[in-house]
Formats: C-alpha cells, sequence, structure tokens
C-alpha cells in the first residue's frame, strides 16, 4: 500500500487493536453518597474495605457465606486444585429454598415477601407473605417429586413471564435439589426447545397466557414449538405443566395433549398442604442454568451453585442494594435474565426483605405508572436498567415529580448509562436524595463486579465504579499485559482472582468454557489461580481513581436493551430462509434501546430481492430467537463488502446503517459495492425518518471496530 495519509493513519490504529482503543471521554464530577442513606447503611464503616483487602482473599468472603444457613459448615473455603473449575465451602451443605424462605418463618412469617403487581392497574395486587410462599412452594415441589418423579440434580425447563409462579417454580426446584433452566418468556418456542435439548431437560413448566401491553397474549402455543424443536434435538418432552394466569381459565389457542399437558392448579388438589423435606445438598451442587449468547449458534448454559452464588447473592444484596429486612425492594427487570434470579429472587429473599415484582411494560398505561407502584407500595429501593430509563425519560420526563415515593437507593444495570440520563435518574427519579448504584457484571458472574458500595463511596456518572468488595478487577493488552490505571487506554477487563459466583462451567462444555473465559490469558498447564484471569469479555477504562468505565462488548455480541444477542445466532437464522444466501447482522444505536439489530442479506441466483423476502427473515428470527430480536430494518442487497478472503466486514456495513464513517475500505475485494449499498440504505432510511442523532465519539469508535474480531 502506498504511504498516503490514510496508510499512515491506518498504520497508527493498528498498534491499538480493537480492545485498546484510546477513550476521550471527559472525567465526571463525583457525587457523595446521600448523608440520610449513609447512615443507616449495612456497608457504612471503611473497615469493610480492609476485611476484603486482596490478603485476605479468599477467607473475606466467608462474611458472605455466614449470612446463609449451613446444614453442615464447610470444610476448605477454596478448592483451587483443578482451574479453572475453582470450588467454595467444599464439605459444607445447605439447601437454598430453605435459606430463602423457611428460615425466615420463625420471625416474619407475616412479613411480604413477594408483591406481585399485575400489569392491568384495576386488577389487584397480590401479597404473598414468607408463610404463603413456604405453602406455595411445597405443594409445587411435592407435585414435581411425586408426579413428575424428579431427582435431585435432574433439569426442570421453565418459560415463564414476570408471574408469581416464576419464583414459586424456581424455589420449589431449589427445594429438591432440581436445576431449574428459566428461558426468558419473550423468546421463541423454538429458543425454549434447543435449550431443552442442550440441558437434556424433558419437562416443561409453562403458563397459558400472560398481559402484555394491556392484552392477554397467548404464550401455551409456545410450547408446542418447543417441544417440535426440542424433539429435532433429540429430546422427548414428557411432561408440560402448565399454570393458569387467570385461575380456571385458559386462553390459549393450543390444545392440551392428553397425558402431555396438564393445567398445574389441577394438579394441586392432590398437594394441598403437603409438606416436602428440603433436600440437603453440596454447596458445589448446581442451583440453576441461565442461557446466555455466544458467538457461536449452541447456546451456553452458564451452571450457577447452590452455595458459591447463593452466599454472593445475598452478600452483594446486602452490601450494594443495601437491602434490610424492611425494606420495600423492587428490581424492575426480568425473571428470565440473570438480575432477575440474582436481584428479584434469591439474593432479596435470602435476606427476608419484600421483594416486588411487576408483570408488564414500564409505560403501560403511561409513564407515570412506575412511579404510581412506587409509591403505593413505598418502595424504598429501586433497581431497573438503562433502557428502561431511557424510555421513561423520553416518554414521561416529567412524570417523578408528582408522585411522593421516596428511594434511598437506586440500581442501573445492563449496559453503559451516559452520563446525562444518569444525572435525570439522579435528580429527577431520585430527587438527589438517593445513591445511585451503577452495577456491572454478566450472566456468567452470577452478582456485581463492579460498583460503588452506595453509603461509602462517591459515585461517578457513566462509571460503574471500583471492583465490588473481594473482586481484583486488571485490564489487560492483547498482548496480557497489565495496563495502568489513568494511561486512558482501554483493555479487555478480566477478574484476577476466583470468587464466589462465577459459574462453575458451561454445562455439558467445559472447553468451551475454558475456550471462552480463559484461552487467551491463563497458563493452561498451571494449577495456580493466579494464573488464571476469567476474561469477561468487555473493553474498559480505568481512571487515577480506580474507577472503571466499560465500553460493552468486544465479541460479536449485540446488545438490546440490556439484553445478549448473539450476531452469529442472528445470521443463521437469517440463513434458515430458503432465498438467502448470505447474512450479517449490525448494531444501529437507538435512542431508547440502546442498540437495535439490522441484517443485511443478499439472496441465492435465481432468486429476486422482495419485501417478502426481508419479511422472512424477520419472521424467521422471531421465530428463533424472539421479538426481542426482531430486526428494525432487513435490507436485501446485491452483495456483500468482503474481504478478499471472503469474510463479511461487518464494520462497513455498520457505518452505513449508523451514517457513520465506513473506514478503510481499500482491503475489500469489491469495493464498489460499498456506496451501491450506502445509496440503497440511507436514502430508504431518510425517507422513512431513521437518521439517526449525531453519534456520541464512543458510538463511533465501536460501529468503526464492530465486527473486527472475526474479520
Ligand atoms: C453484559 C452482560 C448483568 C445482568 C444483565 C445483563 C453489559 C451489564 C453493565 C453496566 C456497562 C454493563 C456488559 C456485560 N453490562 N451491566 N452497569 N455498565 N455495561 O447480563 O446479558 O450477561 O450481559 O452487559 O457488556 O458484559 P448479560
Amino acid at each position: 500500500m502506498a504511504e498516503t495519509a490514510q496508510g499512515a493513519a491506518t498504520q497508527e490504529e493498528k498498534e491499538y487493536s480493537e480492545a485498546q482503543i484510546a477513550v476521550h471521554w471527559k472525567e465526571e464530577e463525583y457525587y457523595p453518597p446521600p448523608e440520610e442513606m449513609a447512615k443507616q447503611a449495612n456497608a457504612g464503616d471503611k473497615a469493610i474495605l480492609e476485611r476484603f483487602a486482596p490478603e485476605r482473599f479468599p477467607d473475606c468472603f466467608n462474611d458472605y457465606a455466614e449470612m446463609l444457613t449451613w446444614d453442615k459448615p464447610w470444610d476448605t473455603v477454596l478448592d483451587a486444585s483443578d482451574p479453572p473449575f475453582f470450588k467454595w465451602w467444599v464439605g459444607g451443605r445447605l439447601n437454598a429454598c430453605t435459606n430463602c424462605v423457611d428460615r425466615h418463618l420463625e420471625s416474619r412469617g407475616d412479613r411480604n415477601a413477594l408483591i406481585w403487581v399485575p400489569e392491568l392497574e384495576d386488577d389487584e395486587t397480590q401479597e404473598i407473605t414468607y408463610a404463603d410462599l413456604h405453602r406455595r412452594v411445597n405443594e409445587f415441589a411435592a407435585l414435581l417429586r411425586d408426579f413428575c418423579k424428579v431427582e435431585p440434580q435432574d433439569r426442570v425447563t421453565f418459560h415463564l413471564p414476570m408471574v408469581p409462579e416464576l419464583p414459586v417454580s424456581m424455589l420449589a426446584c431449589a427445594r429438591l435439589g432440581v436445576i431449574h433452566s428459566e428461558v426468558f418468556g419473550g423468546f421463541s418456542g423454538t429458543a425454549c426447545g434447543q435449550r431443552m435439548a442442550d440441558a437434556k431437560s424433558s419437562i416443561l413448566v409453562t403458563m397459558d397466557s400472560y398481559y402484555r401491553s394491556g392484552k392477554l397474549i397467548d404464550h401455551k402455543a409456545k410450547a408446542d414449538e418447543a417441544i417440535e424443536a426440542a424433539r429435532k434435538d433429540g429430546i422427548e418432552v414428557d411432561k408440560v405443566l402448565v399454570w393458569r394466569r387467570i385461575p380456571g381459565e385458559y386462553h390459549s389457542e393450543s390444545e392440551m395433549v392428553q397425558g402431555r399437558d396438564f393445567f398445574i392448579d389441577e394438579l394441586l388438589g392432590d398437594y394441598r398442604g403437603q409438606d416436602v423435606e428440603p433436600e440437603s445438598m453440596a454447596a458445589e451442587d448446581t442451583l440453576f442454568l441461565m442461557y446466555t449468547s455466544g458467538t457461536t449458534g449452541r447456546p451456553k448454559g452458564a451452571q450457577h451453585t447452590i452455595g458459591g452464588y447463593l452466599a454472593y447473592v445475598t452478600g452483594t444484596s446486602k452490601y450494594y442494594q443495601d437491602i434490610h429486612p424492611d425494606d420495600v425492594y423492587w428490581c424492575f427487570a426480568d425473571i428470565g435474565w440473570i438480575t432477575g434470579h440474582s436481584y428479584i429472587v434469591y439474593g432479596p429473599l435470602a435476606l427476608g426483605t419484600t421483594s416486588v415484582m411487576y408483570e408488564g411494560l414500564p409505560t403501560y398505561p403511561d409513564a407515570g405508572r412506575p412511579w404510581r407502584i412506587a409509591e403505593k407500595l413505598g418502595v424504598d429501593i429501586f433497581h431497573t436498567a438503562p433502557t428502561t430509563i431511557r424510555m421513561l425519560r423520553k416518554v414521561g420526563p416529567d412524570e417523578p415529580e408528582k408522585y411522593d415515593y421516596h428511594f434511598k437507593t437506586m440500581t442501573t444495570v445492563g449496559e453503559p448509562i451516559e452520563p446525562d440520563v444518569w444525572r435525570w435518574y439522579y435528580k429527577v427519579v431520585g430527587k438527589e436524595r438517593a445513591a445511585i448504584t451503577d452495577t456491572w457484571w454478566m450472566t456468567e458472574t452470577g452478582g456485581f463486579l463492579g460498583s460503588t458500595l452506595p453509603g461509602l463511596q462517591p459515585m461517578k456518572p457513566g462509571s460503574c465504579g471500583p471492583a465490588c468488595l473481594g473482586i481484583q478487577l486488571v485490564i489487560l493488552d492483547e498482548d496480557g499485559n497489565e495496563i495502568p490505571k489513568g494511561t486512558g487506554k482501554a483493555g479487555r477487563i478480566c477478574v484476577r482472582n476466583p470468587w464466589p459466583g462465577r459459574m462453575l462451567t458451561v454445562w455439558g462444555q467445559d472447553d468451551r468454557f475454558i475456550d471462552t473465559y480463559y484461552a487467551k490469558y491463563s497458563d493452561q498447564n498451571s494449577k495456580e489461580w493466579g494464573d488464571w484471569p476469567f476474561m469477561c469479555g468487555d473493553g474498559a477504562v480505568q481512571a487515577d481513581d480506580g474507577y472503571f468505565r466499560i465500553l460493552g462488548r468486544i465479541d460479536d455480541v449485540i446488545n438490546v436493551a440490556g439484553h445478549r444477542l448473539g450476531t452469529k445466532e442472528l445470521e443463521s437464522a437469517a440463513i434458515e430462509v430458503d432465498e438467502i444466501a448470505e447474512a450479517a447482522a449490525v448494531p444501529v444505536v437507538d435512542e431508547t434501546r440502546g442498540k437495535i439489530v439490522e441484517m443485511y442479506v443478499s439472496v441465492k441466483p435465481g432468486h429476486e430481492a422482495s419485501d417478502e423476502v426481508a419479511q422472512k427473515v424477520s419472521q424467521q428470527i422471531v421465530k428463533d430467537i424472539g421479538a426481542i430480536a426482531r430486526p428494525k430494518n432487513v435490507w436485501v442487497v446485491p452483495d456483500m463488502p468482503k474481504t478478499r478472503s471472503g469474510k463479511i466486514m461487518r464494520r462497513v456495513i455498520a457505518g452505513i446503517s449508523n451514517f457513520a464513517d465506513v473506514g478503510d475500505t481499500s482491503t475489500l475485494a469489491n469495493p464498489e459495492v460499498v456506496d451501491e449499498i450506502r445509496e440503497q440504505v440511507q436514502s430508504a432510511k431518510r425517507e422513512k425518518g431513521e437518521v439517526p442523532q449525531d453519534l456520541s465519539a464512543k458510538e463511533k469508535e465501536e460501529i468503526a471496530t464492530y465486527g473486527e474480531s472475526s474479520e
């Protein structure tokens, strides 16, 4: 290549790999913890930082384990003899359900464990005390044990929406030592079936219907798809247990199959009043699987343990969410995601608090709904995602001030939050009285990795904060060298040490577990835990003060409203459509949802581009993955921009879709196609009024480097 100005720039850029992009943000100002909040905080004394200092590892985490009730104490805090399969509190035995339910009965049996708010505002809120929860969990556990004949560590799959039957089902499994695997209710039946097959799970617990946007939608129909998909992957579904959203009524087009499908409310009659002895389980036994996207088609089941996971979410709920038993805590997320498992169900209930669940959309019937719920129920801890905050700010910026509620802490999770949105959350939602914890973590980590202790550490908009207690975070460059703080350079963020919340492995795929999280930086021959840093998959930069800014995923995953969608999964769904030859998924910056998906496809010879083909692609994606993945647009293009080795250059089309710079196209085999696609896509988008506002520097960088790791 000639040494043109552009050539030189490219050369210089190459010195920074994708993960090392320079970051140009300005530093934000600190906000101190609100005084009133700090006075009553669980973590209110700086001594806690000493107790969790690196030299106290691993025993420091006993602080969390001691929050639980054990049937038998452990012999070994951490067994690190077989990295990276670290085991916590080995020899110890416990039951997760006992810890979340039974042990609160004596002191707080008549206090609410759950408050469930249905989507229709006139429908009655359900208050479920710890005593009620105990009864419901025991009855369903008896049914699972005696009717379904499940054994400890069998897998039972749920495909349930945000209803109290979901935590009841989870805790019933936990009581029996059975592994639950909840598939997000919004996912398709096919996605559910594939996950059943992966988990070798032959029992499905679902619901006939649920409310979304004020309408009852058919959910049982997805069970039929799930059974079909599981069968294709070699698993025969034995029983489908169906909760009914409105007791005694059935709202689904799907027929109940004799001998396979059963209404739970009818079966439960036989189990009324039954008590089930909780199974005493080993700490390292499995509590649940949570499937998450990866870069290849096969779903990845994060396998979380009973002792390590439960201790970690309990400890972090106490110190970072600042949960006390008398709080009314509302995590406005779906239990179908890890956030709901850790911070709606297991952490809060282990602490004996009241956890609020809401069935529906944040803006149903209007943008004042969340604040009315908060006012009515006396919510004092509020937890949600930037996508929800952005939406509420957009459609109801003045709503919060109309309602009389008082939050002491508020959480954000799922994506980086823009400082501007953070300030609205702080000022308008929190009324400048609540501490914000920006909690950074992921499905695989069980609980928070980076955040501020709300009563002790000042907040900084846009930064999650320092490493959480006992967590040793480090940013590594491509060669595995530590990038010191304060340099302004980004790299891959990793956890140096084992911690109890980390998943034990990828279900049935130990090699993939090592490949995905350890292969890049670990010395695989070493038996020292220090040689096994866990690679989180995010790019990050650390400021002088030790606070981290998270830049998002480095691998090929598109984060839509806090949900990770695998690029490869989207593309393989598109290619299932007969006419499609090639497909590429790209992220498009969206004001409320963070990112949305756009697809580029080309048709096989002999087929024509048409709206119908585009429609089919969209439908296939919704069928395979779910409505959350529905592409904003499907562009049927004459050809994809490709490198000479035939790889699609996603950053070029991502640039086009976002009206951003497409970067250097000189290495393309077919550079002429770029202008052609740009003309086609951008004129259509102009017509539809889909021209984005100015992108931030960070967004520009993200798009300019999108998909490079697979090029
Ligand atoms: C990815 C994990 C964590 C539960 C919900 C999502 C991004 C998560 C933050 C945050 C910046 C964040 C990361 C991470 N992420 N929280 N506070 N600030 N980014 O779980 O589906 O496993 O996604 O979400 O990119 O890797 P997940």
